[in-house]
């Protein structure tokens, strides 16, 4: 019996090989195998809610669908690119199990547009989820590295030119609070992914009576696409997670750049541990940060896959056109990116040692308290903010002159510019003050970046992930 069940009727010829090796999605689709089973029972346990299969034809379908997976899972499934993709091999191997007169009926109001947009939106809801996951991970390693070092000095950058003192802590939390901002931008784009288009048919709907909002209910959708015609035609839905993710790349690409930097030599900020380190064929002393730059080349992959989507999905006229059939690829490449960059830079973070006196080295390079000087003036001699930042520049210029080192001017040189110095107070200046006094909610202060560390350490354990959509499938 041919397994080429959808040319039996129309076609009298076999698909040339060359279409077939641009036609065949099944080297890659098949990674959509279990959302695919998962949509089919719902599919068939629906068409024997409302008579349109009877329970028993229903069971059988199940049974086998359930055996088929198996045979995936255990890879003792022999994928037939003449049939196309992941549908239409499960839908032959269904054939050879329950008879093609049975397997035949199970696609009854049912289109591989409604299918194929069912599974995708089944498998990006679960990365999406496994994604939060490895999302909260990594928080937590930044949030104790937080924890840890809520008093160690750094320089802070504008320019990467010292501009303030901050913390490492104050540092580490700022990604925390964008990565936040990733999660919340996932969490928002599964809403809309967790939508169910089955039913759609082809585009315009079907005339069987089937119960949609009952499948959605089985594989917990939220919703149901209420057009036929934009259910199986737009990929929004990917485009949504392929943007966040391209921006959780741009984060990451930040992070592992500064890694980078602060592991080189020249900084020498951090040791990476050695177990996310590599060495070089030929200088022996070598030990590089291959992991950051392996992360940091990821936007690469997530950005690119972002722009194809985009382009694949321009100008399509409505509804299905073959061209959608790339966007697999697309969301494999940018999620499996950040399936591995995630963990890695969790388990790098994690493991980071701080040499603080190298930190604390470079923080007091380049003047960093010339704007704690101007604010002195400011609020303790009301001398207006404009006039004590000219001050404070004519002392650098005039300390730059001899040297570059403000503890080197003498007093009287000091009094000259600055009419309304005191002693005690030039001499009272420290890092230490500069950042314990930045106490303004989200500032560096030492007692201020401990308090939104431990918030975040509560919120981050007490976060119940979302419930595994494989547990609903059964
Ligand atoms: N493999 C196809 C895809 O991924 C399935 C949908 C095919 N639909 C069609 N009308 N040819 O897009």
């Amino acid at each position: 019996m041919p397994r080429q069940t959808m040319r039996k009727g129309r076609f009298q010829h076999a698909p040339d090989p060359r279409l077939q090796a641009l036609n065949a999605s099944i080297g890659f689709d098949k990674r959509l195998y279990a959302q695919d089973i998962a949509g089919s029972k719902a599919h068939s346990q629906m068409l024997a809610h409302c008579g349109i299969l009877t329970k028993k034809e229903s069971e059988k379908i199940c049974e086998a669908l359930d055996a088929i997976a198996k045979e995936i899972a255990e890879e003792r499934f022999p994928f037939d690119a003449a049939l196309e993709d992941i549908h239409m091999n499960i839908e032959a191997a269904l054939g050879e199990k329950v008879g093609a007169a049975l397997a035949g009926k199970l696609h009854t109001a049912r289109s591989r547009n409604d299918q194929v947009a069912l599974d995708f939106r089944l498998y990006i809801r679960e990365e999406i989820d496994a994604l939060q996951q490895a999302l909260a991970a990594l928080q937590k390693a930044l949030v104790s590295q937080a924890r840890a070092h809520a008093a160690t000095i750094m320089p802070g950058f504008t320019h990467l030119q010292n501009g303030q003192p901050i913390t490492f802590g104050h540092h580490c939390l700022a990604y925390v609070e964008m990565l936040a901002r990733d999660r919340a931008r996932l969490k928002d784009a599964r809403r809309r992914v967790n939508q169910n288009p089955l039913g759609a048919g082809a585009l315009a709907g079907t005339s069987f009576p089937i119960d949609r909002q009952r499948v959605a209910k089985t594989l917990r959708l939220e919703g149901v696409a209420a057009n036929a015609l934009d259910a199986v035609s737009d990929r929004d839905f990917a485009l949504e997670t392929l943007s966040a993710a391209a921006i959780i790349a741009m984060h990451l690409s930040r992070l592992a750049e500064e890694i980078v930097l602060w592991a080189s030599p020249a900084f020498a900020f951090v040791s990476l541990p050695e177990a996310y380190m590599t060495g070089s064929s030929m200088m022996p002393q070598k030990k590089n940060p291959d992991a950051a730059e392996l992360i940091r080349a990821q936007l690469g992959r997530a950005a690119g896959a972002f722009t194809d989507l985009l382009i694949v999905m321009k100008a399509l006229p409505l509804a299905y056109a073959k061209d959608m059939q790339q966007d697999k690829e697309a969301v494999f490449q940018s999620l499996d990116a950040l399936k591995t960059s995630l963990p890695a830079m969790t388990g790098m973070i994690a493991g980071l040692k701080v040499h603080e006196e190298a930190m604390r080295r470079m923080a007091a390079k380049g003047y960093p308290l010339a704007t704690d000087l101007a604010d002195w003036l400011v609020q303790e001699k009301k001398v207006p903010f404009r006039e004590a930042h000219a001050q404070v520049g004519a002392l650098i210029r005039r300390a730059e002159k001899t040297g570059g080192d403000l503890a080197k001017l003498q007093w009287d040189e000091i009094r000259a510019i600055i009419p309304s110095m005191t002693q005690d107070a030039y001499d009272g200046f420290s890092l230490e003050k500069a950042v314990a006094r930045r106490v303004s909610y989200g500032g560096t202060a030492p007692k201020e970046v401990s308090a939104r560390a431990e918030e975040w350490r509560k919120r981050l354990i007490g976060e119940k992930p979302e419930r595994d959509q494989r547990k609903d499938q059964k």
